[in-house]
């Protein structure tokens, strides 16, 4: 039987990660330093909305006649949920959308612009009511700033340069004309540029050489005006392609701002038959997480490479694509990718964010896919009613994060095991907000086991703590319109001070966020 000493010196020592099992018990050992220097980016809050499905008609931009608050066609439950939780920043147009879409298209009287076929999602009618104008109104709603991508693949550097003239600058210019004409007089600032999207696929299908080069060419055209100084990202890697960003940062470097990386954690792993968004077993549970914490390792990986010409972490790694992917839900539109969300969701989120934190000196930015009806959403929409996902509350819960003080962390922590495999049961961050509040999320993975935590605080200062939880009775529990609320947010009262340490149960498949006061 090990003893805690051993274990402590073990922690201390070796920082090895083990699992201790103490009968049905499980234990996991924590210990988190007083302060911190990095700051975790806001930013790694974001969220996206494309040109796909439901996301944007009949998601955020619905039908006049429906009966709900809007503001135009500006659905007002959507944005009053999203503001709750303080979203930093919203990506539009696309996505592989935003490589076929010329914003001239969506500017002006809304009857004089041209319809458009989505050819990548589900050949539907595009009427490009929803253009760059109503957009911005859209960020200004929701208090968050614009993140646009434009278009490498079928567009021009000019296109993009008049895109990003027409918004920002206050001077003498056709484009500043334009924007005036209809209807801003003053400038939007946009800061953040996607340059293309996904340029080795549907955004081009080029080659990590020959796209780099187009970079280039492209920010060269998209100037800096007044106070919006760009901050460009470039399109970056899928998956596990190294190849690209190492040739992205050898050829680019800090001409840009951020590099990006696209992640989807795929059930099965196979793009056929990716497995359903709610009928699933435990193992396919386990192999969804396994293949979700995989995060870790790809940031390290492309950090790695980042590191390499840039010590000094200019340049950001911006995950601006990443979520579970399932199968449709039955009925629907495949090219819709509707799917709906559950506490696995819920799981992946809260994990994927805790690794985000431990990587925020390169992670500044990154955007769940997608935020309505699409994906791995945090709002699903039918008709006027609207509900929360899982998913949703999982950001209420970490907003305390944001551009708070990212605390260094070591811990031990038992296996989740599985027919032979295991994952880390725990998963964990600590921060210090602008007040000096301590903030702890904790993950518990296991689907089947209690999870006892014991924290060292060390010199930390601390009376009392408060906390709340996500669970369900199963990973696959959902929210429907029928039961909109099954899965919630409720009081957290299984944590409690002994002395400076902090003991926790965590409940078998649920996220803690703990508050020092
Ligand atoms: O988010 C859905 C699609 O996934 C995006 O349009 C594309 O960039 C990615 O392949």
């Amino acid at each position: 039987m090990w003893t805690m000493s051993k274990l402590t010196l073990c922690l201390v020592g070796l920082m090895l990660v083990t699992s201790i099992q103490v009968g049905a018990q499980t234990k996991a050992i924590l210990t988190i330093e007083p302060e911190g220097s990095t700051i975790i980016s806001r930013h790694i809050y974001g969220h996206f909305a494309e040109h796909l499905g439901r996301s944007i008609y009949d998601g955020f931009w619905i039908d006049k006649d429906l009966p709900v608050k809007k503001q135009g066609r500006i659905r007002l439950d959507i944005v009053e949920a999203l503001k709750k939780i303080r979203i930093p920043n919203l990506r539009w147009p696309g996505g592989c959308f935003a490589d076929e879409y010329h914003w001239r298209d969506g500017i002006g009287p809304a009857k004089n612009r041209p319809k458009m076929v989505n050819t990548n999602w589900g050949g539907v009618i595009e009427d490009n009511s929803f253009g760059t104008h109503e957009f911005l109104e859209l960020c200004k709603l929701l208090n968050c700033e614009p993140y646009i991508s434009a278009n490498v693949g079928s567009g021009t550097p000019d296109e993009m340069s008049k895109w990003v003239e027409y918004l920002n600058f206050d001077g003498l210019s056709p484009m500043t004309e334009l924007r005036k004409k209809n209807g801003n007089a003053q400038p939007y600032h946009v800061s953040f540029w996607g340059v293309g999207n996904e340029s080795w696929g549907c955004g081009g299908n080029m080659t990590a050489e020959y796209y780099s080069n187009e970079y280039r060419r492209y920010a060269t055209f998209a100037k800096d005006y007044g106070s919006a100084k760009l901050k460009k990202i470039a399109a970056g890697a899928s998956d596990f392609d190294y190849h690209w960003t190492e040739t992205l940062m050898k050829n680019v470097g800090n001409r840009m701002w951020g590099l990006s990386l696209h992640y989807y954690t795929i059930p099965t792993g196979n793009w056929g038959k990716k497995g359903s968004a709610t009928g699933f077993s435990e193992q396919e549970y386990f192999n969804t997480m396994e293949r979700a914490l995989r995060m870790d390792e790809l940031i390290t990986k492309h950090s790695a490479i980042m590191d390499r010409y840039d010590p000094k972490k200019n340049v950001a790694l911006v995950v601006d694509e990443w979520g579970i992917w399932t199968d449709v839900e039955e009925g629907t539109n495949p090219g819709f990718l509707y799917q709906q969300n559950s506490l696995r969701d819920a799981l992946i989120a809260a994990s994927t964010l805790n690794i985000f934190h431990k990587h925020a000196d390169r992670v500044k930015m990154a955007n769940l896919a997608q935020t309505v009806n699409v994906l791995q959403a945090l709002i699903l929409t039918d008709k006027e009613k609207m509900l929360l996902t899982p998913t949703y509350y999982v950001f209420d819960m970490y907003k305390v994060h944001h551009d708070a003080k990212l605390l260094p962390i070591k811990f031990i922590t038992p296996d989740y095991q599985l027919n032979g495999r295991k994952i880390p049961a725990i998963n964990v961050s600590a921060s210090k907000d602008v007040n000096g509040v301590v903030h702890i999320s904790l993950v518990n993975l296991d689907a089947g086991n209690e999870i006892s935590v014991t924290a060292d605080l060390g010199d930390l200062k601390w009376n009392s703590v408060a906390g709340e939880i996500l669970t369900s009775a199963n990973v696959t529990d959902v929210n429907t319109f029928e039961r909109p609320y099954q899965i919630q947010l409720s009081k957290f009262d299984q944590a409690n001070k002994d002395g400076n340490r902090l003991n926790v149960k965590l409940p078998p498949h649920s996220i803690v966020t703990l508050t020092l006061n």
